[in-house]
């Protein structure tokens, strides 16, 4: 298949590289020449050091390359049966790009858009011929992270969604159908993880170190919440944050931390800036300065912390599914291949046990009386029912 994609950077780059690697003719286009050449250079590196490794033949290496090319002009995309637009993230920019798209390519070819927080129907209703128009959303780095949502919009048609899914199927990723709604399913359900941890943090339930040691000595979480944010970078992850919370009328409970604001108004901003909640030495937490992180962990306290934050994600999932964002299958599936988390949280559920879910978010309402701590009613519902999830 002939591919173009839009924008080199991070993203766009990383989607070249997977596209180009399945056998696909790959045409990549961004405004700025500094950033092809970038774009280019950064692949020479990345191939040359798993061909090293001996996990791709040199011949490999020679044909992912050899499939790419760079163009200059948006015009050079016009043979492209699948575009996949990862530019700035701001919706008049990409209108006028997906307009300028149209206006070069066939009727029939498809036009993807791998933005994290911009609606696909905002963007498909720019175009004369908006069925085709669908979101494509790669996790970075996306050649490494498995998981791709796929987004159809309202006005996508039944068949592009179809070709879709079966063509990033073929390019070895797992695909997961995600309503076009605030975060798709990964940045909606993940939300408690980093927002319940910031709460118990804030009511000093907590230190950095012990709440992140309780989500991964006990849950099996690869990293905690601070160390995760820390690694992310908190300006990023702030205005995820922030869009979700916008996009969903300003519901409570995906409220915003001033923690986190402060933290990243102040410029600690996580690994990247050196320090975040963590101080970092050498891209390392520096344990010299987190005591905590060395002391004996408190069972008592790590349990009620882990079971606290796992509640709510698992109400997240439940509402999620409740309201059709995506299967339960795509659920969990997404959570353990785009965040890596160690199950699936609706199979977590059923572990725990339906009633185990509602009498715990029960708990959380009784003691504060918080919208954000109200029980999704498909887990009272499973409760009534005798129900569990069917994964
Ligand atoms: P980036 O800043 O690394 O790259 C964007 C590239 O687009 C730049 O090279 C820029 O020169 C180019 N560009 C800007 N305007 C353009 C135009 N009109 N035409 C052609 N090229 C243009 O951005 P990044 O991080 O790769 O993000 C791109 C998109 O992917 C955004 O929509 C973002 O929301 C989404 N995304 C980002 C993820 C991440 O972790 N960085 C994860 C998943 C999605």
């Amino acid at each position: 298949m002939n591919i173009a994609i839009i924008g080199s950077g991070t993203m766009g780059s990383g989607i070249a590289q997977v596209a180009s690697t399945a056998g696909n003719t790959v045409k990549v286009y961004d405004t700025s020449k500094e950033a092809l050449e970038k774009s280019e250079a950064a692949l020479e590196k990345i191939l040359r050091k798993i061909t090293d490794k001996g996990r791709i033949t040199e011949e490999e290496k020679n044909r992912i390359q050899g499939n790419i090319s760079y163009v200059e002009h948006i015009t050079d995309l016009s043979d492209a049966d699948l575009t996949i637009e990862a530019i700035v993230e701001d919706l008049d920019i990409k209108k006028k790009v997906f307009k300028e798209l149209e206006d070069c390519q066939r009727k029939d070819s498809i036009l993807a858009s791998n933005t994290s927080s911009i609606p696909i129907a905002t963007i498909a209703a720019a175009l004369d011929h908006p069925e085709r128009v669908i979101g494509i959303h790669f996790f970075n780095p996306a050649p490494l992270m498995a998981l791709v949502e796929v987004i159809p919009a309202v006005q996508t048609s039944e068949e592009i969604k179809n070709q879709v899914v079966d063509i990033i199927s073929e390019w070895k990723k797992v695909v997961v159908v995600a309503k076009d709604t605030p975060g798709f399913i990964v940045n909606r359900v993940a939300r408690p993880f980093y927002g319940e941890a910031l709460r118990i943090y804030e009511e000093g339930g907590g230190s950095f170190g012990e709440i992140d040691r309780a989500m991964k000595e006990i849950g099996g979480f690869r990293m905690g919440p601070f160390q995760l944010m820390d690694f992310i970078g908190n300006d990023v992850n702030y205005s995820v944050t922030e869009t979700v919370f916008k996009e969903f009328y300003y519901d409570p409970r995906y409220k915003p931390s001033f923690t986190q604001k402060r933290f990243a108004q102040a410029g600690y901003l996580g690994r990247k800036s050196g320090r975040g909640y963590y101080h970092y030495k050498d891209g390392k937490i520096d344990t010299s300065k987190h005591p905590e992180l060395e002391k004996e962990l408190n069972q008592k306290k790590s349990t009620k912390i882990f079971e606290r934050i796992l509640v709510m994600l698992i109400n997240e999932a439940a509402d999620a599914l409740f309201l059709n964002i995506a299967t339960a299958k795509d659920i969990d599936s997404a959570m353990t291949k785009g965040v890596n988390y160690p199950k699936g949280l609706l199979a977590w559920a059923n572990e725990k046990g339906i009633d185990w879910c509602v009498s715990k978010m029960d708990e959380l309402y009784d003691m504060y009386h918080e919208d954000r701590y109200r029980c999704s009613p498909l887990l009272r519902k499973m409760v009534a029912k005798g129900e569990s999830f069917e994964i």
